[in-house]
C-alpha cells in the first residue's frame, strides 16, 4: 500500500536526503549540489512524495515561477513500482494543490525519450507550447526539450 505525503516550503534534511538518493537511481546528469542550490533558492517549493513503508518510491516536486505559474520540475517512480498509477497520483495531488493555491497554469518540460511521461502529461491535461534546444541553438542529433503547460482555470 502506498502512502502519499506533501510538503510545502523546504523539504526536511532528512526528506531532502531521500529525494537526492532517489534522483540519482533515477537520472544521470544534474549533481547533488546543483539540485540541491536550485531547491535551495526555489520559492513556493511543494513536493508529494510517495513511500511503500519506509522507502520513497516516488516522488514530484515543483515551484513557484511567478505570480498564478507553477514550475512542475522533478518527478520519477521506481522502476519496481511502476505502471501502478502511482505517478498519475502524484500528478492529480500535485494539480489538485496548484488549484486551491491560486495557481492558474502549470508548466513542465521533457523529452522524447521521456515518452511515459510526455504521454501522462498529454492525457492530465497538458499541452503542447513549444520545444527549446537543449544547448539554445538548435543542433541536428540533440534531443530538444518539450515544453508543456497545462491551464487551471
Ligand atoms: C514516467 C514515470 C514517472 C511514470 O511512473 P508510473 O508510476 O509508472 O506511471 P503510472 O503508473 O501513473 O502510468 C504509467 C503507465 O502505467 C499504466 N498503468 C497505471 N496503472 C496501471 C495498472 N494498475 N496496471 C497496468 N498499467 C497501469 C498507465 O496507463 C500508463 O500507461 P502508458 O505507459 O501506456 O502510458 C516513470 O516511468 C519514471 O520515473 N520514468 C523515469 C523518469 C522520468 O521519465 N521522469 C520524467 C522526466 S520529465
Amino acid at each position: 500500500m502506498i502512502r502519499y505525503e506533501a510538503q510545502e516550503g523546504q523539504p526536511s534534511p532528512e526528506v531532502l536526503s531521500e529525494l537526492l538518493s532517489l534522483h540519482s537511481q533515477l537520472f544521470t546528469g544534474d549533481t547533488r549540489e546543483a539540485l540541491t542550490e536550485e531547491i535551495a533558492g526555489a520559492n513556493g517549493l511543494y513536493t508529494l512524495l510517495a513511500y511503500d513503508d519506509q522507502r520513497l518510491a516516488g516522488f514530484k516536486m515543483g515551484y513557484r515561477r511567478k505570480p498564478g505559474h507553477f514550475y512542475s520540475w522533478l518527478g520519477g517512480v521506481l522502476p519496481d513500482y511502476r505502471k501502478q498509477g502511482i505517478a498519475s497520483e502524484l500528478m492529480q495531488r500535485q494539480h489538485h494543490w496548484c488549484q486551491q493555491n491560486g495557481y492558474r497554469t502549470i508548466r513542465t518540460q521533457t523529452m522524447n525519450r521521456w515518452r511515459t511521461m510526455l504521454i501522462l502529461n498529454l492525457r492530465h491535461g497538458f499541452d503542447v507550447i513549444g520545444v527549446v534546444a537543449t544547448s539554445g541553438v538548435a543542433t541536428p542529433g540533440q534531443e530538444p526539450k518539450i515544453v508543456l503547460e497545462k491551464k487551471l482555470i
